[in-house]
């Protein structure tokens, strides 16, 4: 694309320039996951339906973290001896992980891939995700409110454990010069950076930092322990394998329309991506369970990630990073399962589809 192509994809962008008066309808062909100048304020005709089914499916998903009863979590976090000090350690570190973690994402749908997905349907899907991030870092406020944690060393924590910082650091770097107002996607160079910025975020932070931290509370669920905050995790969890998915299919349909970006370099670099994702995920694994616990340790937790890392290259077509590395977490894949948790809807206090919350 030319300075001026570029330039005008910009403006079309943000929906927001001079109206193009009596301009022709746009056609389906005109729209385009990123560089499209078809009118962004027109949501039809759907051209990616997948996309909105996602939107759809993460409206059916609604829940508020304040429908989840935090009475056994308080009682067991006040007892003296309700959970050992390694529990307590693991317990605080997730929460400060998630906390910072849920703003970052968000932060970055916001300020940096929303401007470049060129698409309406893919916008109502961030839209919505965008919500569901704010009620996610809701969550974490909420937790700390219930438990009486201190929010500075919770929420601050990401900049004073050296394991999460580095995590954070790590996919921050992928994002910074997207969220430069003078970034522009157009040229082979910032398109590519553009997809590495969607693999940090979706497939990486999204899709398997989150994962240890879902197993660390879901396993102290499993023993009924800190049961609340299980619950708002498996919640999370449900909306962030959507995240996820969307994200991989974001990533897949780019790819399907400008393959030129997909090259040998770029499936190393990404499969590299993934590799120094595990070892950041590993170091925060031993930092935040030095002796093991429920079940998990920090090698398994290793084996977990490499696991998880070889899914993840599968859905993005690339081969295994670490070829033949079962799931030690067996369960894990249950939880995930959203149908197979029989109680899952049973516990929830508001039936959102039926509108009764519309009485004024
Ligand atoms: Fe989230
Ligand atoms: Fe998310």
């Amino acid at each position: 694309m030319s300075a001026q192509e570029r330039s005008d994809v910009a403006v079309a962008s943000t929906g927001l320039g001079a109206i193009d008066r009596g301009a022709a309808r746009p056609r389906l062909d005109d729209k385009a996951m990123i560089n499209c100048r078809a009118d962004v304020n027109q949501l039809l005709p759907l051209k990616y339906r997948w996309a909105w089914e996602r939107y759809l499916s993460a409206c059916n998903n609604h829940w508020m973290p304040t429908e989840v009863s935090m009475q056994a979590d308080i009682a067991l976090w006040r007892s003296r001896d309700g959970l050992s000090e390694d529990e307590r350690r693991m317990v605080k570190r997730n929460l400060g992980f998630f906390a910072a973690s849920e703003s970052l994402v968000a932060n970055n749908i916001v300020l940096a891939i929303y401007r470049h997905l060129t698409n309406p349907e893919c916008r109502q899907y961030l839209l919505r995700q965008a919500f569901e991030e704010a009620i996610h870092t809701h969550t974490f406020q909420y937790i700390c409110e219930s438990l009486g944690l201190d929010e500075g060393e919770l929420f601050n924590m990401y900049r004073e454990v050296p394991s999460i910082t580095d995590k954070a650091s790590w996919a921050l770097k992928y994002t910074q010069h997207l969220s430069d107002p003078h970034f522009e996607t157009g040229t082979p160079e910032t398109d590519t950076a553009f997809l590495r910025d969607l693999v940090a975020f979706y497939v990486v932070f999204e899709g398997m930092w989150f994962y240890t931290g879902f197993a660390q509370i879901l396993s102290l669920g499993r023993r009924n322990k800190m049961v609340g905050i299980a619950e708002q995790y498996q919640y999370i969890l449900r909306d962030e394998s959507l995240h996820l998915n969307f994200g991989i299919d974001v990533i897949n349909q780019i790819r399907a329309e400008n393959p030129h970006l997909w090259t040998t370099a770029l499936q190393e670099e990404v499969r590299q991506m993934l590799h120094d994702a595990c070892d950041l995920e590993i170091a925060y694994g031993r930092d935040t369970m030095p002796r093991g616990l429920l079940g998990l340790n920090a090698d398994l937790c290793a084996q977990y990630m490499h696991n998880i890392a070889n899914r993840r290259c599968a859905q993005l077509g690339l081969e295994a990073v670490f070829p033949d590395t079962p799931n030690p977490f067996a369960w894990m894949a249950e939880a995930m399962d959203i149908k197979k948790e029989k109680n899952f809807f049973e516990t929830r206090v508001t039936e959102y589809q039926t509108g009764s919350s519309l009485k004024w």
